[in-house]
């Protein structure tokens, strides 16, 4: 039997041994409460802080932009609604653009922003997934509050040219704020905001072996915004709440660790991509039947009427399945299996 291999590391990933080894000091010893004054807040403190300057050398930016939050979601609401909140405030126009393509973090908070009033425009995308600069430049106008564009896709994987669309914006109307989801792009690709030239970006941790429950969000100084989470002072009170002090070093760790070993992880999941992509190109040619039993076997799932012929393709699936299993299972550099 083959087996068990978990491939839908855009869901989620494991936590890294080393990640949890830094966050278990926060959970036994320091538990403290970040913002006390006493002695039990300092060790609480320091980790809070160094996870804040470690996070910030990364993306190129001020510790003082950096706000933790409790994932990508809120990192998403917070600089929808947020943005859109302080233009409307200060009278700088009440247009949101973003695309067809975003997550339901960011989409859901589009949808809601416009059941309160403000306009959204939702660009189109082609084939591939990627957006048009051109309609994107069209799309600015004086009013144009924010506009909010995803770094990677979720579903498929499209890279957005987010330096170019930012440039395209700024270019037409430099008081326009945007924003990325960074979400899928951290922990894989150089995410310097400055580089980027984006105003605030989401990450959560756990896409890039971190733990779960825990984000951040960069807003660059001056970016007006109006902060949403209410009640103490935490995060220079731009967000309520004690922080997640555990995670957030967890979270530091993880993506320093991502960094120090960028080169190595993408090269690996390269070659990962071109084992399964080599297996499928094969599978096609010398089985194209078990192709296109998959493809019904997707298309007509929870179908009452089909309860025979789909436990027969359901057997073929699981066939197929091994062998693109085996295909990544392969230690680097070894032949191919039988
Ligand atoms: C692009 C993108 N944005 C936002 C999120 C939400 O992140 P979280 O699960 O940390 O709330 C996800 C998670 O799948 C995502 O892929």
């Amino acid at each position: 039997m083959t087996a068990r291999i978990y491939l839908d590391y855009a869901a989620t990933t494991p936590l890294d041994e080393r990640v949890l080894e830094a966050m278990f000091p926060y959970l036994r010893d320091h538990w403290g409460n970040p913002s006390s004054l006493y002695g039990e807040a300092q060790e609480a403190r320091r980790g809070l802080e160094g996870a804040r300057r470690s996070m910030a050398e990364i993306l190129g930016a001020k510790p003082q932009e950096l706000v933790f939050t409790s994932g990508g979601s809120e990192s998403d609401n917070l600089a929808l609604r947020g943005a859109a909140y302080a233009a409307r405030r200060q009278g700088r126009g009440d247009h949101v653009i973003t695309t067809a393509i975003e997550h339901h973090a960011v989409l859901h908070a589009a949808e809601r922003l416009e059941e309160e009033g403000f306009r959204v425009t939702y660009l189109g995308v082609d084939g591939e997934g990627f957006i048009d600069l051109q309609d994107l430049e069209h799309a600015v106008t004086d009013a144009t509050a924010l506009v909010s564009v995803m770094h990677v896709n979720n579903e498929v994987g499209t890279i957005e040219p987010i330096e170019e669309a930012a440039r395209v914006v700024k270019a037409k109307h430099p008081r326009a704020v945007f924003h990325t989801d960074a979400v899928q792009a951290a922990g894989m690709l150089d995410i310097n905001v400055d580089r980027l030239g984006i105003d605030m970006l989401s990450l959560g941790a756990h896409k890039f072996y971190g733990p779960k429950g825990v984000g951040a969000l960069y807003v660059r100084q001056r970016t007006p915004i109006q902060w949403q989470q209410l009640g103490g002072g935490q995060e220079k009170n731009r967000r309520a709440g004690t922080e997640n002090v555990a995670g957030i070093v967890g979270m530091a760790k993880a993506l320093e660790l991502a960094y120090d070993e960028l080169e190595a992880r993408n090269a690996h999941a390269r070659d990962l991509r071109g084992r399964l992509l080599g297996e499928w190109a094969e599978v096609r040619q010398t089985c194209p039947e078990q192709c296109l039993l998959l493809l019904r076997v997707h298309r007509r799932r929870g179908d009452p009427d089909r309860a025979r012929p789909r436990r027969r393709r359901c057997l073929q699936r699981q066939r197929l399945h091994e062998r693109l299993a085996r295909a990544v299972a392969r230690p680097h550099g070894a032949g191919r299996a039988g």
